[in-house]
């Protein structure tokens, strides 16, 4: 079965144990405070519920809240999105020509690879070291070698689906390189606010301004249904952006940009960054703990220290969609199998991505406890190769 839109039905049945969604914790989404200050701006602002410019005021706070990251910008390189999706979106559109080059993680969020579909580019891609990342060496020897991609996407903090964040020398690599070869980098940060230890190393964004492209979201920080994210990019590309954005949905979603501006207004962000990082990361270290504790030894897996996914991998001879088929029949459980972070070629085949946001700590041990059972179930069936020990460390 190599139906990407089969595997997702599998995993997304309803009745199953899921850690195959990316989703934010459903409990945490403030929603007292955001029905509080959604009920003012409505009752104040009728430009709210009205077509509009983007946000300004919004667009302030979000300079302030890159300073946070490390990264100094301007209001005029800030250009409001519909969710980075949009911006990855956009920037396709504008950069990438039909049938040009793009430069990837052989393991990637599958959304890069749907925003640029349209222009049927070439994909480069490069080694994803579950431990380290984006093979920079790699990115190198391909620059060298004369590939001319129309940019270079990269996730340097909680990668998704591998959990990696880049060390501190490989972005500083990634950045010059962007110089040198005059290739822009779509540097995705939709989870660098989400760490559970030490602050991680400046996005690539802080080390170079006129290359990197970053795309910011609050979809994983407040709530995804608003729909609001951001890109920091030179004023002269927000310009370009702003017809196609116009041309996509006429500078809307404006509701949504009053509450979020609303929301940061009333100063209660960093304390729910805080909450977030402490149940995430106790969440996190309950699915380590059951990985230990539930799945033979045979089986691999990621330390995120950011994001909301560990990458695991399976011993050699059992397959990730035969293991989720088997799963879900028979421990209603489900799971993100590799294939689809590498566009369905066959080096994804015996990895699999476990969100651990979404579910309660009480569940994410009781869904481990039936993933595991139905590992050794499979490696038990006639014909499965005896376990040798995988790469992943
Ligand atoms: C790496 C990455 N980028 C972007 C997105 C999309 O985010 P948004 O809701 O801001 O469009 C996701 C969603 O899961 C993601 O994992």
């Amino acid at each position: 079965m190599n139906n990407l839109r089969e595997i997702m039905a599998l995993a997304t049945r309803p009745g199953v144990l899921s850690f195959a969604i990316g989703l934010p914790a459903a409990e945490l989404f403030p929603r007292e405070e955001l029905a509080g200050v959604a009920a003012r701006v409505l009752r104040t602002e009728p430009s709210a519920l009205q077509y509009g410019l983007p946000l300004q005021p919004l667009k302030a706070q979000i300079v302030e809240m890159m300073a946070w990251r490390g990264v100094r910008c301007t209001e005029e390189q800030i250009f409001l999105t519909s969710g980075s999706q949009q911006g990855m979106d956009l920037l396709s559109r504008l950069l990438l020509p039909q049938g040009g080059q793009v430069l990837f993680d052989e393991a990637v969020y599958d959304g890069i690879r749907l925003a640029t579909r349209l222009q049927q580019p070439e994909i480069l891609t490069v080694a994803s070291d579950p431990a380290t990342g984006m093979d920079v060496d790699a990115v190198e020897a391909l620059l060298a070698g004369g590939a001319r991609p129309a940019f270079l996407y990269a996730i340097p903090d909680g990668h998704n689906p591998l959990g990696v964040s880049l060390s501190r020398e490989k972005r500083h690599r990634l950045a010059a390189l962007a110089r040198r070869y005059r290739m822009p980098i779509l540097e995705d940060d939709a989870y660098g606010f989400l760490y559970y230890g030490e602050e991680p190393a400046p996005p690539l964004r802080a080390l170079e301004e006129e290359w990197v492209y970053y795309l910011g979201s609050f979809s994983k920080i407040l709530a995804p249904g608003l729909r609001v994210g951001w890109v920091v990019v030179p004023p002269p590309v927000a310009a370009r952006l702003s017809p196609l954005k116009h041309g996509a949905d006429i500078d809307t979603p404006s509701l949504s940009h009053w509450v979020v501006s609303a929301y940061l207004e009333s100063g209660s962000l960093p304390a729910h960054l805080t909450t977030l990082r402490e149940e995430y990361r106790r969440r996190r270290d309950t699915m380590l703990a059951a990985l230990r504790e539930h799945f033979p030894s045979g089986v691999r897996w990621s330390h995120p220290g950011s994001g909301m996914f560990v990458w695991a991998e399976l011993p050699p001879g059992l397959d990730a969609v035969d293991l989720l088929r088997a799963a879900v029949e028979t421990e209603r459980v489900a799971f993100s199998p590799g294939a689809i972070f590498y566009g369905g070629a066959p080096q994804g085949a015996r990895y699999m991505r476990l969100n651990f946001t979404s579910l309660p700590p009480e569940r994410i041990e009781e869904g481990l406890r039936r993933l595991g059972r139905a590992i050794r179930a499979l490696q038990e069936k006639p014909g499965a190769e005896l376990a040798s020990p995988p790469r992943l460390s």
